[in-house]
């Protein structure tokens, strides 16, 4: 009798923690709807890759309804890092709220939906972060925190499905790159080998701090399937092996971009005419990792959107972890 027991408890300790890992993530074929925050990376209208964006592939890889929110040049929020764009906070969040009560938006059933973000390009570079910018001096901490707070705030709301997509390697874009050059996001004089470093370390670190922050929520968030995405990953893994992923007529670049646009030091972004580009066209853009100095090319997205959908549809764990 006395013998039995421990093994008896064993055994229950044991099918605690294997329901409790069948429970994590949404079941295969349950997600019908996919609805998608953040910044040009994610918007659907005005595409970040000089193509077609992510999430549309993803709904087709997927057979999700697809409800895009996302918009170019967003951060988290506008009273973190203020800029004269839209926000995930003060513009895509409540305009998914306005249009769900007056019936723009409808049939977002919470166990049918999965919401997604990808958030932290604009956050952590030029006018924001990495140049110093931003109301009471903000810190990764705060631009993390934030897009963390995505999912509490859609919580509330009745949503229980959420995938949230971490930084990629920004460090690897040419925007900041070691051997940057000036471009139509940067034209004046700066330290390329410094900014690569405070890259490094804000995406590394605030990947690292969003992933222990979105794993502490599952306990206060009962009923709710939290996901996290690692894009780090998914492109450092592009860019050791591009082979895998890119499938152009060039030579694969993993450096370059399809449209790549060399300005003098010094002069006005906003005048194209001044810039010396060299633009891939045709077959060869799909041998590039990046469409300009910041941006994932369309061949990176059509990949994202693969991927998101095979951890979605519970095909694919390789850059999906489930937290519950
Ligand atoms: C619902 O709200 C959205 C966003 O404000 C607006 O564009 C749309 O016209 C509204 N629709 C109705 C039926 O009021
Ligand atoms: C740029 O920063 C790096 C790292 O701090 C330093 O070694 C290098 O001398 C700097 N370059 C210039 C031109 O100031
Ligand atoms: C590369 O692969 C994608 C599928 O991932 C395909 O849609 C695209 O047409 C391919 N590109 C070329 C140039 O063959
Ligand atoms: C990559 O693309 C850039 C244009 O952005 C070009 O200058 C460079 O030579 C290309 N590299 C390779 C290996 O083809």
């Amino acid at each position: 009798m006395f013998a039995f027991q421990p093994s008896f408890l064993s055994l229950v300790t044991c099918l605690t923690v294997v329901q409790a890992a069948l429970a994590a993530g949404p079941l295969p074929g349950q997600v019908k709807n996919l609805v998608t925050f953040g910044d040009s990376y994610t918007d659907v209208v005005e595409t970040g890759d000089g193509g077609t964006a992510w999430p549309v592939y993803a709904a087709r890889d997927g057979r999700f309804q697809l409800f895009p929110f996302a918009r170019s040049g967003a951060t988290c929020s506008n009273n973190i890092t203020p800029r004269a764009f839209p926000s995930v906070f003060e513009d895509e969040l409540p305009l998914l709220f306005t249009e769900e009560a007056n019936g723009t938006v409808r049939g977002l059933n919470p166990s049918d939906t999965i919401y997604t973000l990808w958030i932290g390009t604009n956050d952590v570079g030029v006018g924001a972060l990495l140049t110093g910018n931003g109301r009471n001096s903000p810190t990764i901490v705060d631009t993390v925190s934030c897009a963390v707070n995505w999912v509490n705030t859609l919580y509330q709301k009745g949503a229980r499905n959420f995938l949230f997509q971490n930084m990629i390697p920004l460090q690897k874009v040419i925007l900041y790159s070691p051997d940057s050059y000036p471009n139509r996001f940067w034209t004046l004089p700066r330290n390329t080998t410094e900014w690569s470093i405070m890259m490094t370390e804000l995406t590394q670190g605030g990947n690292e701090i969003a992933r222990l922050m979105l794993q502490a929520l599952p306990s206060s968030l009962p009923g709710a399937h939290i996901g996290l995405f690692d894009s780090h990953a998914l492109f450092t893994d592009m860019l050791a092996h591009p082979q895998l992923y890119l499938n152009g007529t060039a030579p694969l670049n993993i450096t370059g971009a399809v449209r790549s646009c060399v300005f003098p030091e010094g002069a006005d972004p906003s005048d194209t005419n001044l810039a010396a580009c060299t633009i891939a066209t045709g077959t060869d853009v799909d041998s590039f990792l990046w469409f300009d100095e910041l941006h994932p090319s369309e061949q990176a997205d059509r990949v994202v959107a693969r991927e998101v959908a095979a951890g979605i549809l519970r095909e694919s764990g390789r850059w999906t972890t489930w937290f519950s």
